[in-house]
């Protein structure tokens, strides 16, 4: 009777686990695709501002706020995320505001300004990975993007 007992928590504790780890997984890749779909929608923008397709920037700048906005963007508490959180939607209101009024350089300028709030956040994520090493999670892409503009950055001063 105890053996039955002890195999039936054993059981229990096993199939908690294994739905545990499916739900890490899946909050995971949600947040991965959320993160991907940002550079697909930045995309549309830059082609919206090349070929001054106001409508692309427009329908793309609404997507990338409405990402900012998910559950699955929020993956740090602290308030320095949430100030980069609200930069990035602030660029995107910039972005559809100059859709709105048809101004390709106001565009242009909400652009580069949310390029800028792209490498600020990875950068604070690489860094505060990096003090608190030991972390699973990885930013593969997001790492090489950052890294990559590091030697302009030196050589701008
Ligand atoms: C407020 C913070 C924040 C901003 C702003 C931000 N990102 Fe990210 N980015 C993240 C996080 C968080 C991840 C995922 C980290 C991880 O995988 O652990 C990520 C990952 C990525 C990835 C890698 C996705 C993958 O497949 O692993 C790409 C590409 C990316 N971001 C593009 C962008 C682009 C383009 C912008 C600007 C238009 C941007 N990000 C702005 C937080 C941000």
């Amino acid at each position: 009777m105890k053996k039955a007992l002890i195999a039936t928590a054993i059981a229990m504790a096993t199939v908690m686990f294994c739905v545990l780890a499916v739900r890490s997984q899946e909050v995971d890749r949600q947040t991965k695709d959320v993160m991907k779909f940002k550079l697909h929608f930045a995309q549309g923008v830059l082609e919206g501002i090349a070929t001054e397709n106001f409508d692309l920037i427009a329908t793309n700048a609404a997507k990338l706020k409405a990402l900012s906005q998910q559950a699955s963007w929020q993956i740090r508490a602290t308030e320095e995320y949430q100030h980069l959180t609200t930069e990035f939607a602030r660029c995107a209101d910039s972005l559809a505001a100059a859709a709105k009024n048809k101004n390709v350089d106001a565009a242009t300028v909400a652009y580069f300004q949310m390029t800028v709030s792209c490498t600020t956040c990875h950068k604070y994520l690489r860094n505060t990975r990096r003090a608190d090493a030991g972390t699973p999670s990885s930013l593969p892409l997001a790492h090489r993007l950052v890294k990559g503009n590091e030697p302009n950055e030196n050589r701008a001063n």
